[in-house]
Protein backbone atom coordinates (compact mmCIF):
# COMPACT_ATOMS: atom_id res chain seq x y z
CA UNK A 1 0.00 0.00 0.00
CA UNK A 2 1.81 3.22 -0.88
CA UNK A 3 1.45 5.86 1.87
CA UNK A 4 2.34 8.96 0.08
CA UNK A 5 -0.19 12.08 0.58
CA UNK A 6 1.74 14.09 -1.49
CA UNK A 7 2.61 13.65 -5.00
CA UNK A 8 5.45 16.27 -6.54
CA UNK A 9 6.87 13.23 -9.54
CA UNK A 10 4.29 14.32 -12.15
CA UNK A 11 7.29 14.57 -14.56
CA UNK A 12 7.64 10.83 -13.93
CA UNK A 13 3.95 9.92 -14.48
CA UNK A 14 0.12 11.41 -13.92
CA UNK A 15 -2.74 9.84 -12.30
CA UNK A 16 -5.23 9.10 -14.34
CA UNK A 17 -8.11 11.82 -14.55
CA UNK A 18 -11.62 10.79 -13.59
CA UNK A 19 -13.06 12.30 -17.53
CA UNK A 20 -10.51 9.95 -18.83
CA UNK A 21 -11.28 7.12 -16.68
CA UNK A 22 -14.56 7.55 -17.48
CA UNK A 23 -14.27 7.20 -21.56
CA UNK A 24 -11.96 4.13 -20.83
CA UNK A 25 -14.68 2.46 -18.86
CA UNK A 26 -16.97 3.11 -21.79
CA UNK A 27 -14.67 2.28 -24.08
CA UNK A 28 -14.45 -1.25 -22.32
CA UNK A 29 -18.27 -1.83 -23.94
CA UNK A 30 -16.92 -1.38 -27.19
CA UNK A 31 -15.56 -5.02 -28.01
CA UNK A 32 -15.68 -5.30 -31.58
CA UNK A 33 -12.08 -5.65 -33.33
CA UNK A 34 -11.85 -2.21 -35.32
CA UNK A 35 -10.71 -4.38 -38.86
CA UNK A 36 -13.93 -5.95 -38.85
CA UNK A 37 -16.04 -5.12 -41.21
CA UNK A 38 -19.60 -6.02 -39.20
CA UNK A 39 -21.22 -2.99 -36.88
CA UNK A 40 -19.44 -4.43 -33.70
CA UNK A 41 -15.98 -3.89 -35.61
CA UNK A 42 -17.33 -0.44 -37.32
CA UNK A 43 -17.99 0.70 -33.51
CA UNK A 44 -14.30 -0.07 -32.39
CA UNK A 45 -12.93 1.64 -35.47
CA UNK A 46 -14.96 5.03 -35.27
CA UNK A 47 -13.76 4.90 -31.60
CA UNK A 48 -9.97 5.36 -33.08
CA UNK A 49 -10.72 7.08 -36.05
CA UNK A 50 -12.67 10.04 -34.10
CA UNK A 51 -9.77 9.84 -31.51
CA UNK A 52 -7.34 10.82 -34.20
CA UNK A 53 -9.28 13.26 -36.09
CA UNK A 54 -9.45 14.62 -32.75
CA UNK A 55 -5.44 15.31 -32.15
CA UNK A 56 -5.00 15.72 -35.80
CA UNK A 57 -7.50 18.91 -35.40
CA UNK A 58 -5.78 20.41 -32.51
CA UNK A 59 -1.93 19.92 -33.75
CA UNK A 60 -3.12 21.15 -36.76
CA UNK A 61 -2.25 17.88 -38.96
CA UNK A 62 -3.74 15.08 -40.99
CA UNK A 63 -5.50 12.16 -38.97
CA UNK A 64 -3.01 10.05 -41.34
CA UNK A 65 0.19 11.52 -40.26
CA UNK A 66 -0.72 10.00 -36.52
CA UNK A 67 0.28 6.64 -35.42
CA UNK A 68 -0.85 5.19 -32.19
CA UNK A 69 1.72 3.34 -30.00
CA UNK A 70 2.37 1.91 -26.91
CA UNK A 71 3.55 5.26 -25.67
CA UNK A 72 7.24 7.64 -26.03
CA UNK A 73 9.49 5.22 -26.30
CA UNK A 74 8.40 2.98 -29.44
CA UNK A 75 7.31 6.61 -31.22
CA UNK A 76 11.08 7.65 -30.60
CA UNK A 77 12.48 4.31 -31.66
CA UNK A 78 10.08 4.49 -34.79
CA UNK A 79 11.26 7.65 -35.89
CA UNK A 80 14.67 7.10 -35.37
CA UNK A 81 15.40 3.77 -36.19
CA UNK A 82 13.12 4.36 -39.54
CA UNK A 83 15.00 7.05 -40.71
CA UNK A 84 17.81 5.27 -41.00
CA UNK A 85 16.25 2.08 -42.24
CA UNK A 86 13.90 3.76 -44.94
CA UNK A 87 14.88 6.93 -45.58
CA UNK A 88 18.79 6.79 -46.23
CA UNK A 89 19.91 8.45 -42.94
CA UNK A 90 23.83 8.34 -42.33
CA UNK A 91 24.42 10.87 -40.10
CA UNK A 92 22.26 11.67 -36.53
CA UNK A 93 22.71 14.36 -34.95
CA UNK A 94 21.39 14.79 -31.03
CA UNK A 95 21.79 15.74 -27.25
CA UNK A 96 23.76 13.77 -24.33
CA UNK A 97 21.01 15.16 -22.55
CA UNK A 98 18.41 13.47 -24.92
CA UNK A 99 15.85 10.55 -22.69
CA UNK A 100 17.01 7.09 -23.28
CA UNK A 101 14.21 6.92 -25.83
CA UNK A 102 16.81 8.54 -27.97
CA UNK A 103 19.98 8.16 -26.70
CA UNK A 104 20.18 4.33 -27.10
CA UNK A 105 18.38 3.58 -30.41
CA UNK A 106 20.86 6.41 -32.17
CA UNK A 107 24.07 4.32 -30.42
CA UNK A 108 22.62 0.88 -31.45
CA UNK A 109 22.39 2.28 -34.87
CA UNK A 110 25.78 3.64 -34.62
CA UNK A 111 27.51 0.30 -33.24
CA UNK A 112 25.72 -1.94 -35.27
CA UNK A 113 24.87 -0.20 -38.86
CA UNK A 114 27.92 2.81 -38.87
CA UNK A 115 25.87 5.42 -38.97
CA UNK A 116 27.81 8.63 -37.78
CA UNK A 117 26.55 9.91 -34.16
CA UNK A 118 27.03 13.62 -33.17
CA UNK A 119 26.61 14.88 -29.80
CA UNK A 120 26.28 18.80 -29.61
CA UNK A 121 28.31 20.21 -26.62
CA UNK A 122 25.54 21.58 -24.24
CA UNK A 123 26.60 24.21 -21.41
CA UNK A 124 26.56 24.13 -18.14
CA UNK A 125 22.92 25.15 -18.38
CA UNK A 126 21.70 22.43 -20.86
CA UNK A 127 21.56 25.47 -23.55
CA UNK A 128 23.05 24.19 -27.12
CA UNK A 129 24.64 26.20 -30.10
CA UNK A 130 22.67 27.04 -32.90
CA UNK A 131 25.62 28.01 -34.96
CA UNK A 132 27.11 24.39 -34.34
CA UNK A 133 24.07 22.75 -35.72
CA UNK A 134 24.02 25.04 -38.47
CA UNK A 135 27.90 24.31 -38.85
CA UNK A 136 27.85 20.72 -38.95
CA UNK A 137 24.71 20.30 -41.45
CA UNK A 138 27.09 22.75 -43.49
CA UNK A 139 29.69 20.37 -43.22
CA UNK A 140 28.82 17.43 -44.76
CA UNK A 141 26.19 16.38 -47.27
CA UNK A 142 25.57 12.79 -46.02
CA UNK A 143 21.60 12.66 -44.60
CA UNK A 144 21.22 13.72 -41.48
CA UNK A 145 18.50 13.49 -39.11
CA UNK A 146 18.32 15.64 -36.26
CA UNK A 147 17.07 14.79 -33.21
CA UNK A 148 16.36 17.47 -30.46
CA UNK A 149 13.74 17.37 -27.47
CA UNK A 150 11.32 20.29 -26.96
CA UNK A 151 10.89 20.15 -23.24
CA UNK A 152 13.92 17.90 -21.04
CA UNK A 153 12.38 15.80 -18.66
CA UNK A 154 14.94 16.22 -16.00
CA UNK A 155 16.08 19.67 -15.67
CA UNK A 156 13.02 21.27 -17.42
CA UNK A 157 14.71 23.32 -20.77
CA UNK A 158 12.75 24.09 -23.76
CA UNK A 159 14.30 23.93 -26.83
CA UNK A 160 13.38 25.98 -29.98
CA UNK A 161 11.51 23.53 -32.36
CA UNK A 162 11.22 26.18 -34.51
CA UNK A 163 14.73 28.01 -35.08
CA UNK A 164 15.73 24.66 -35.38
CA UNK A 165 13.33 23.10 -37.61
CA UNK A 166 14.10 26.22 -39.93
CA UNK A 167 17.88 24.98 -40.11
CA UNK A 168 16.97 21.69 -40.75
CA UNK A 169 14.58 22.67 -43.45
CA UNK A 170 17.62 25.01 -45.06
CA UNK A 171 19.69 21.98 -45.16
CA UNK A 172 17.54 19.41 -46.16
CA UNK A 173 17.70 17.21 -42.75
CA UNK A 174 15.18 15.45 -41.01
CA UNK A 175 13.95 16.92 -37.74
CA UNK A 176 12.35 14.67 -34.70
CA UNK A 177 11.64 15.75 -32.06
CA UNK A 178 10.74 14.01 -28.64
CA UNK A 179 7.91 16.37 -27.44
CA UNK A 180 6.73 13.80 -24.56
CA UNK A 181 7.51 16.25 -22.01
CA UNK A 182 5.31 19.09 -23.71
CA UNK A 183 2.99 17.99 -25.99
CA UNK A 184 -0.60 18.79 -24.95
CA UNK A 185 0.99 21.32 -21.75
CA UNK A 186 2.06 23.83 -24.84
CA UNK A 187 0.50 24.71 -28.45
CA UNK A 188 2.01 22.75 -31.31
CA UNK A 189 1.18 24.04 -34.59
CA UNK A 190 2.06 21.51 -36.88
CA UNK A 191 1.26 23.41 -40.12
CA UNK A 192 4.07 26.19 -38.61
CA UNK A 193 6.87 24.36 -36.63
CA UNK A 194 8.74 22.72 -39.82
CA UNK A 195 9.38 19.25 -38.26
CA UNK A 196 9.07 15.48 -39.56
CA UNK A 197 8.28 13.80 -36.31
CA UNK A 198 7.30 13.94 -32.81
CA UNK A 199 6.20 11.74 -30.19
CA UNK A 200 3.48 11.44 -27.05
CA UNK A 201 2.56 9.47 -24.34
CA UNK A 202 -1.05 9.87 -22.75
CA UNK A 203 0.78 8.91 -18.77
CA UNK A 204 2.44 12.24 -19.32
CA UNK A 205 -1.07 14.25 -18.82
CA UNK A 206 -3.47 12.24 -16.71
CA UNK A 207 -4.11 9.40 -19.48
CA UNK A 208 -3.28 5.96 -19.29
CA UNK A 209 0.35 4.35 -19.63
CA UNK A 210 1.09 2.34 -22.54
CA UNK A 211 -0.18 4.23 -25.54
CA UNK A 212 0.83 7.12 -27.00
CA UNK A 213 1.61 7.88 -30.65
CA UNK A 214 3.87 9.13 -33.50
CA UNK A 215 3.48 12.20 -35.79
CA UNK A 216 5.39 11.00 -39.31
CA UNK A 217 4.43 14.27 -41.93
CA UNK A 218 3.15 12.85 -45.10
CA UNK A 219 5.53 12.91 -47.62
CA UNK A 220 7.63 11.06 -45.48
CA UNK A 221 7.54 7.60 -46.34
CA UNK A 222 8.12 4.95 -43.39
CA UNK A 223 8.09 1.22 -43.59
CA UNK A 224 6.38 -0.57 -40.50
CA UNK A 225 9.15 -1.89 -37.21
CA UNK A 226 6.30 -4.82 -37.12
CA UNK A 227 4.61 -6.65 -39.86
CA UNK A 228 1.37 -8.70 -38.99
CA UNK A 229 -2.22 -7.54 -39.82
CA UNK A 230 -1.38 -4.26 -41.13
CA UNK A 231 -3.14 -2.10 -38.70
CA UNK A 232 -2.10 1.63 -38.76
CA UNK A 233 -2.26 1.63 -42.65
CA UNK A 234 -0.16 -1.04 -42.31
CA UNK A 235 2.20 0.95 -40.06
CA UNK A 236 2.02 -0.59 -36.71
CA UNK A 237 0.50 -4.26 -36.80
CA UNK A 238 -0.94 -5.24 -33.72
CA UNK A 239 -5.31 -5.41 -33.20
CA UNK A 240 -5.15 -1.81 -31.28
CA UNK A 241 -5.36 -0.84 -27.96
CA UNK A 242 -8.74 0.48 -27.96
CA UNK A 243 -9.33 1.18 -24.41
CA UNK A 244 -6.18 3.16 -24.39
CA UNK A 245 -6.65 5.55 -27.21
CA UNK A 246 -9.83 6.35 -25.83
CA UNK A 247 -7.91 7.08 -22.64
CA UNK A 248 -5.50 9.39 -24.59
CA UNK A 249 -8.27 10.94 -27.01
CA UNK A 250 -9.78 12.19 -23.21
CA UNK A 251 -6.73 13.24 -21.64
CA UNK A 252 -5.36 15.00 -24.82
CA UNK A 253 -8.63 17.08 -24.59
CA UNK A 254 -8.10 17.35 -21.22
CA UNK A 255 -4.72 18.69 -21.47
CA UNK A 256 -5.64 21.51 -24.12
CA UNK A 257 -8.64 22.38 -22.92
CA UNK A 258 -6.78 24.61 -19.79
CA UNK A 259 -3.75 24.57 -20.81
CA UNK A 260 -2.49 28.26 -20.22
CA UNK A 261 -4.77 28.58 -17.12
CA UNK A 262 -2.43 25.44 -15.88
CA UNK A 263 0.65 27.42 -17.26
CA UNK A 264 -0.11 29.97 -14.94
CA UNK A 265 -1.08 28.20 -12.07
CA UNK A 266 1.87 25.62 -11.90
CA UNK A 267 4.25 28.70 -13.13
CA UNK A 268 3.10 30.56 -9.71
CA UNK A 269 3.59 27.19 -7.45
CA UNK A 270 7.25 26.81 -9.07
CA UNK A 271 8.08 30.64 -8.29
CA UNK A 272 6.84 30.09 -4.44
CA UNK A 273 9.14 26.41 -5.12
CA UNK A 274 12.06 28.87 -6.08
CA UNK A 275 12.00 31.54 -3.37
CA UNK A 276 10.86 29.04 -0.64
CA UNK A 277 14.22 26.85 -1.37
CA UNK A 278 16.14 30.41 -1.54
CA UNK A 279 15.34 31.22 1.50
CA UNK A 280 16.09 27.66 3.43
CA UNK A 281 19.58 26.76 1.22
CA UNK A 282 21.12 29.68 0.01
CA UNK A 283 23.50 27.58 -1.42
CA UNK A 284 20.67 25.63 -3.74
CA UNK A 285 21.37 25.49 -7.21
CA UNK A 286 18.79 24.74 -9.57
CA UNK A 287 19.64 22.57 -12.62
CA UNK A 288 19.26 23.61 -16.33
CA UNK A 289 17.24 26.31 -16.69
CA UNK A 290 14.46 25.17 -14.67
CA UNK A 291 14.33 28.28 -12.75
CA UNK A 292 13.90 30.30 -15.58
CA UNK A 293 9.88 30.91 -15.60
CA UNK A 294 9.40 30.81 -19.54
CA UNK A 295 12.15 28.98 -20.70
CA UNK A 296 11.66 25.96 -19.00
CA UNK A 297 8.59 23.33 -18.99
CA UNK A 298 6.27 24.85 -15.87
CA UNK A 299 5.88 21.27 -14.24
CA UNK A 300 9.38 20.73 -13.31
CA UNK A 301 11.63 22.24 -10.82
CA UNK A 302 15.02 20.80 -10.23
CA UNK A 303 17.22 21.31 -7.20
CA UNK A 304 20.93 21.02 -6.58
CA UNK A 305 22.52 20.84 -3.10
CA UNK A 306 26.20 20.39 -3.00
CA UNK A 307 26.92 17.17 -1.18
CA UNK A 308 27.91 17.07 2.06
CA UNK A 309 27.13 13.66 3.43
CA UNK A 310 24.23 14.40 4.79
CA UNK A 311 21.71 14.41 2.13
CA UNK A 312 22.55 11.25 0.07
CA UNK A 313 19.33 9.86 2.10
CA UNK A 314 16.78 12.95 0.83
CA UNK A 315 14.78 11.23 -1.28
CA UNK A 316 13.76 8.80 0.96
CA UNK A 317 13.58 11.03 3.61
CA UNK A 318 10.58 12.91 2.16
CA UNK A 319 9.34 9.75 1.05
CA UNK A 320 9.17 8.59 4.83
CA UNK A 321 7.32 11.86 5.48
CA UNK A 322 4.41 10.80 2.89
CA UNK A 323 6.33 13.15 -0.13
CA UNK A 324 7.03 11.57 -3.52
CA UNK A 325 9.75 13.62 -5.02
CA UNK A 326 12.38 11.99 -7.67
CA UNK A 327 16.79 12.65 -8.17
CA UNK A 328 16.41 12.50 -11.70
CA UNK A 329 14.32 11.69 -14.42
CA UNK A 330 11.91 8.13 -13.37
CA UNK A 331 13.91 5.36 -14.87
CA UNK A 332 16.38 6.88 -12.10
CA UNK A 333 14.30 7.98 -9.79
CA UNK A 334 14.06 4.39 -7.49
CA UNK A 335 17.49 3.32 -8.27
CA UNK A 336 19.55 6.50 -7.30
CA UNK A 337 21.73 5.93 -10.36
CA UNK A 338 23.81 9.01 -11.47
CA UNK A 339 21.91 11.11 -13.89
CA UNK A 340 23.42 10.93 -17.86
CA UNK A 341 21.67 14.69 -17.86
CA UNK A 342 22.84 16.46 -15.65
CA UNK A 343 26.44 14.41 -15.80
CA UNK A 344 26.35 16.05 -19.51
CA UNK A 345 26.15 19.79 -17.91
CA UNK A 346 27.77 19.18 -14.99
CA UNK A 347 30.53 16.52 -15.14
CA UNK A 348 32.61 17.89 -12.09
CA UNK A 349 30.59 19.07 -9.14
CA UNK A 350 28.75 16.25 -7.65
CA UNK A 351 25.57 17.22 -6.36
CA UNK A 352 22.32 15.85 -4.53
CA UNK A 353 19.39 16.62 -7.16
CA UNK A 354 15.87 16.78 -6.01
CA UNK A 355 13.29 17.42 -9.30
CA UNK A 356 9.90 18.53 -7.89
CA UNK A 357 7.42 18.00 -10.34
CA UNK A 358 3.81 19.43 -9.97
CA UNK A 359 0.74 18.46 -12.06
CA UNK A 360 -3.33 19.10 -12.34
CA UNK A 361 -4.38 17.79 -9.03
CA UNK A 362 -0.99 19.48 -7.29
CA UNK A 363 -2.46 21.75 -4.63
CA UNK A 364 -1.04 25.07 -2.92
CA UNK A 365 -1.33 23.23 0.51
CA UNK A 366 0.79 20.55 -1.41
CA UNK A 367 3.47 23.18 -2.16
CA UNK A 368 3.96 24.51 1.06
CA UNK A 369 3.82 21.13 3.03
CA UNK A 370 6.77 20.34 0.46
CA UNK A 371 8.43 23.60 1.71
CA UNK A 372 8.25 23.23 5.11
CA UNK A 373 9.69 19.52 4.99
CA UNK A 374 12.31 20.68 2.83
CA UNK A 375 13.26 23.38 5.18
CA UNK A 376 12.80 20.77 8.02
CA UNK A 377 15.39 17.87 6.39
CA UNK A 378 17.59 20.66 4.63
CA UNK A 379 18.34 23.05 7.19
CA UNK A 380 22.39 23.45 7.95
C1 LIG B 1 11.21 12.96 -22.62
C2 LIG B 1 10.69 11.56 -22.59
N1 LIG B 1 10.80 10.79 -23.68
C3 LIG B 1 10.32 9.54 -23.72
C4 LIG B 1 9.75 8.96 -22.60
C5 LIG B 1 9.24 7.56 -22.68
O1 LIG B 1 7.84 7.52 -22.78
P1 LIG B 1 7.04 6.16 -22.40
O2 LIG B 1 7.11 6.06 -20.91
O3 LIG B 1 5.65 6.39 -22.88
O4 LIG B 1 7.70 5.05 -23.11
C6 LIG B 1 9.64 9.72 -21.43
C7 LIG B 1 9.05 9.12 -20.20
O5 LIG B 1 9.65 9.10 -19.15
C8 LIG B 1 10.12 11.05 -21.42
O6 LIG B 1 10.04 11.82 -20.31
Amino acid sequence: MNTNTIYLDNAATTPIAPSVKEAMIKAMEVFGNPSSTHGYGRESRILIEQTRKKIAKELNCEPGEIFFTSGGTEADNLAIQSSVRDLGVERIITLPTEHHAVVYPAEHLRDRFGVELVFLKVNEFGDIDLNELEALLTSSSKKTLVSVMHGNNEIGNLMDIDAIGDICKTHEALFHSDTVQTIGHFKIDLAVTKIDFITCSAHKFNGPKGVGFLFARGGVKIHPQNFGGGQERNMRSGTENIIGIAGLGAAFELVCSDREEEETRLNGFKQDLIEGIRKVRSDAMFNGRSADIGKSLYTVLSVALPQDGKNDMLLFQFDMKGIAISGGSACNSGAQKGSHVIESIRPDVPTQNLRISTGRYTTTAEIQSFLEAFAELTQQ
